[in-house]
């Protein structure tokens, strides 16, 4: 019992410092709205027949009162050391560091990015770059790039695969795709939040599992509590509570309808946050698995990412102000001007009906934009604009309740988990 006590002294504290935290960010954000809006840092919520100014890259100033949180809360997983003079843990304390480094980092691009309007190449370069501090400790201090071979797999490989340097290669786009998977499913009031929120508590619920499995197979068998399981879920916890705690703040603000705009700052603060409890914590495979909405409206966008077909600048869903309902948004392009690859994808999608395909006699196409915002719509919309964030947000859930039935049943055919 005392075992679990020393343990969990820093996640109570935490908990508690991240209640503050939550307070004074709902606070902060209407009195520094208008600051915003002078630094012509500001949008026009297109969904909307008012045309008010919305300040944009709020999520700065949730990055902000995040940071501050860990600054204060870096000498609290030590107690212990100040308390009986153990050995300091270096290794921990640089981890704790550098991840703090990289999350900074990231706020601080996302935000030149928001300021500069950044193009594309920059956006994939960003978050490698912010990653590279955070690799090097890896390399240093556990340089583990070894992978469990699923068990079908094992007669040919054997049971562990040496990746080497393709490991960091994969630790590196970990970081590039979380941050921009969600900077793509974004466009209406509270999404960009709400289904960061979703995954940041199907990580808390992952580390919780895995410590309460790990607490009870100490009593049952009267064993120790595993050190590194701990001080992985444990160091993801001190980042996940504090960033759920800034998030909800700015959800508050963000909810529809948005009083405030999260701008790239947020997406890539977020993103940048579950990479790093995934590299550090080694549980990338499983923070992937929270992705599922995120990756599959990344595959659905790829004939636009890579522009097979035209994409236009916002792909977010139009708005009626008729009936004050959303409807897909569309690209229109001549079917002449797509090359031999983008018809053949295309006539793929059309023929499982994942697209809306309209043609007319002199061959130009009007097809709904590649987001699975839109492809929600085209199946149950027209929308209000809430529902459809709400529908959006239960789908990410429904994406977390899938992640663990392929963590923990599935996974047990595959891995001896
Ligand atoms: C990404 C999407 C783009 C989408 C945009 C919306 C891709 C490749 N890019 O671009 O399709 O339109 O996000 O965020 O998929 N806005 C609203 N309501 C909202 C949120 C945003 O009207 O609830 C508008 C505002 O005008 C705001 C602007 O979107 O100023 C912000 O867009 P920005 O984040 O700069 O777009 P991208 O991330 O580049
Ligand atoms: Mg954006």
């Amino acid at each position: 019992m005392d075992q679990l006590l020393i343990q969990l002294f820093p996640i109570a504290i935490n908990v508690i410092m991240s209640m503050f935290t939550y307070f004074s960010t709902v606070r902060l954000i209407p009195n520094v709205k208008d600051m915003f809006i002078k630094a012509n840092l500001y949008g026009f919520d297109m969904n909307k027949t008012s045309k008010t100014k919305v300040p944009e890259a709020l999520g700065v100033v949730c990055g902000c009162t995040f940071l501050v949180t860990m600054f204060l809360f870096i000498p609290m997983p030590f107690f212990n050391h100040f308390r009986e003079g153990a050995k300091f843990n270096h290794k921990e304390f640089s981890e704790l560091l550098v991840a703090i480094l990289s999350i900074c980092c990231m706020v601080f691009l996302g935000f030149a990015d928001d300021v500069f309007d950044l193009k594309w190449r920059y956006k994939l370069l960003l978050p490698t770059i912010a990653s590279l501090p955070l690799l090097m400790v890896y390399y240093i201090s556990s340089n583990m790039t070894e992978i469990t071979v699923p068990k079908p797999f094992r007669p040919l490989f054997g049971d562990f695969v040496d990746l080497w340097i393709f490991y960091y290669v994969y630790m590196g786009m970990l970081a590039v795709f979380c941050t921009n998977a969600i900077n793509i499913l974004a466009g209406v009031n509270g999404l960009e939040v709400g289904q960061s929120l979703i995954i940041a508590m199907s990580i808390l619920v992952y580390n919780i599992v895995e410590l309460s499995r790990d607490y009870l197979k100490s009593m049952t068998f009267s064993l120790e509590l595993n050190d590194n399981l701990w001080r992985a879920h444990k160091f993801s916890m001190y980042f996940i509570i504090p960033y759920i705690a800034t998030s909800l703040a700015l959800l508050r603000h963000n909810w529809y309808p948005s009083r405030v705009f999260v701008g790239d700052t947020f997406c890539y603060f977020s993103g940048m946050t579950f990479a790093v409890v995934g590299i550090i914590g080694h549980f990338g495979k499983t923070t992937l698995l929270f992705f599922i909405p995120q990756i599959l409206n990344f595959l659905y966008s790829v004939p636009q990412l890579f522009r097979l077909v035209p994409c236009p600048r916002h792909r977010l869903p139009k708005y009626d102000p008729e009936t004050d309902q959303l409807n897909p948004s569309v690209t229109v392009f001549k079917k002449s001007e797509l090359n031999i690859l983008a018809k053949f994808v295309m006539w793929i999608f059309r023929t499982s009906k994942l697209v809306d395909w309209k043609e007319d006699d002199r061959g130009v196409v009007t097809c709904n934009n590649l987001t699975i915002i839109n492809f929600v719509l085209l199946y149950a919309g027209p929308l209000r604009e809430e529902a459809l964030t709400t529908m959006l947000i239960l789908i990410q859930v429904a994406g977390t309740l899938l992640a663990f039935v392929i963590r923990y049943p599935l996974a047990s055919l595959f891995y001896d988990t």
